[in-house]
């Protein structure tokens, strides 16, 4: 377990709030109700087994608080998102991906020594072991790079065994600064294997975005070079996908690391959770959607037809929350970037025209209004990717880029709870009762 770190918060006081009674025929208990600072106050079933003999069943663990967390709070209702209290809006004019790493991390805003500090782990680590290059050979140029990215991410830890174990607070902002400096150099390099081009070293000269970008894009004989607004739209995507709360991904994290796994471990996992279509990958899908409609496939109006038809698996890819029941913040950020970004470059791009006729279907939707359904982070996201050159199959690494500060927060704040414990949840068996082997004739 860690010590607290001296930067880290201590645990607010917990508020219990008086009992709610369950009561089971002629059976009650009073189980303890608890609240945060903000949101839904929670009914504590740490006993309910125990006491009751019942287990809870919460099929998507959509009711379930399962961890306290000072990091990040949503408010679904309210489409209201902070970072360690701080309004997401707040970083929109002067994005620093770097500075809102560590303010997840330690709890507040970095001062000048400390942000100096980071940054210059940063840029100190950006390279990777010459070896790896020979793990990357090792992929069929077809590899998915998310596939890639995870598999490098514990590849990595074979080179940094020293991270192993993080008892030290120091060893555990170097290990933070390692992996979210090198994860730009991992999926860089995971593009260039893929399309056969030499790899490109990082440039220490570089911000955190051109850095990437200049790995990704520049040449042996001539440097990409990144426009202001393209990095500042970067920086922004980055932040905005930086944390939020108990997300499938994030809860991957944490469930792997409550058996002890190493940070390097548990973010690869995170990674393999962010893939899934309907989580990080659905940024992909909503470009193939809206490219659909643009090569005339099909119409919007269409599509939203087959959305909201149930004996049809097609779902508005990008729209839709488990937590947001109206705008998601990130996703009115990420329109107005897209304004900003595609004006500053002077280049328009159709697909922006049509996620903007298919909001405006869908939002005077009854199907969409009824089931509280409004664009996602995913929405408008890959657009700015693509004005910044990222191809398609590299959207949901940005993503994995953009969560590492998040995922690595979590894992640190549950392994600096003493009340913290492996996770093991119950299930519901509903299979065959007590059944006798027979062998099936002539099996032996
Ligand atoms: C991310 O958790 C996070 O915080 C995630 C994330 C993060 O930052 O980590 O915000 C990132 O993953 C954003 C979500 C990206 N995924 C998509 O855009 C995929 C499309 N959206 C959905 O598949 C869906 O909305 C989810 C997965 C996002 C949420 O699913 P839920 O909460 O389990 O909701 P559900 O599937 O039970 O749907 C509830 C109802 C159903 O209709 P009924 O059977 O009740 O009549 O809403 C319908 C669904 O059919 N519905 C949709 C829909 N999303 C839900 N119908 C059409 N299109 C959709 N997109």
């Amino acid at each position: 377990m860690f010590p607290q770190t001296a930067s880290a918060h201590s645990p607010l006081p917990r508020t219990e709030d008086g009992n709610a009674t369950l009561t089971i025929g002629e059976q009650s208990c009073e189980l303890p109700i608890r609240r945060g600072t903000e949101g839904a106050p929670a009914i504590d079933i740490t006993n309910l087994r125990s006491r009751t003999g019942y287990l809870s069943f919460d099929n998507g663990y959509a009711n379930t608080a399962s961890c306290e967390s000072q990091i990040t709070y949503i408010d679904g209702e309210k489409g209201i998102l902070r970072y360690r209290g701080i309004p997401i809006e707040d970083f929109e004019s002067r994005p620093n991906f770097i500075e809102v790493s560590w303010l997840l991390l330690f709890g507040r805003l970095p001062n000048r020594e400390e942000y100096t500090a980071f940054s210059r782990e940063l840029v100190a680590h950006a390279d990777i072991d010459e070896s790896m290059k020979n793990l990357f050979a090792g992929f069929p140029r077809t590899a998915p790079p998310m596939a890639i990215l995870s598999a490098m991410i514990n590849a990595l830890s074979c080179f940094h065994q020293e991270f192993y174990e993080l008892d030290d607070p120091s060893q555990f902002e170097k290990a933070a600064a390692q992996i979210i400096s090198k994860v730009r150099t991992l999926a860089a390099f995971a593009f260039r294997r893929s399309n056969g081009l030499p790899y490109i070293y990082p440039d220490r000269r570089l911000p955190y975005v051109v850095n990437f970008l200049h790995m990704m894009f520049s040449n042996t004989y001539e440097q990409h070079l990144c426009h202001d607004a393209v990095a500042d739209a970067l920086s922004l995507f980055l932040i905005l996908h930086a944390d939020h709360e108990q997300n499938c991904s994030t809860s991957t994290v944490r469930m792997v690391g409550s058996s002890g796994a190493n940070l390097f471990a548990s973010c690869a996992a995170g990674v393999c959770a962010l893939w899934g279509p309907l989580h990080g990958g659905a940024n992909v899908a909503v470009i193939q959607m809206l490219e659909k409609m643009r090569d005339g496939s099909i119409t919007p109006e269409e599509y939203v037809r087959l959305a909201k038809d149930k004996d049809s698996d097609v779902r508005l890819m990008g729209f839709g929350h488990r937590v947001y029941k109206t705008f998601d913040p990130r996703a009115k950020m990420l329109q107005r970037m897209c304004d900003r970004v595609l004006t500053t470059l002077g280049v328009t791009d159709p697909l922006l025209d049509l996620a903007r006729k298919l909001e405006e279907i869908a939002l005077t939707d009854s199907y969409f209004i009824d089931h509280n359904l409004y664009p996602n982070v995913d929405f408008y996201s890959g657009i700015i990717l693509k004005a910044a050159g990222i191809p398609v199959n590299m959207f949901t690494v940005l993503f994995a880029m953009g969560r590492l500060p998040g995922w690595i927060a979590h894992w640190k704040e549950q392994n600096e709870r003493p009340e913290s414990r492996i996770a093991r949840p119950h299930q519901l068996y509903t299979g065959n009762p007590k059944t006798p082997y027979v062998a099936a004739e002539g099996a032996r």
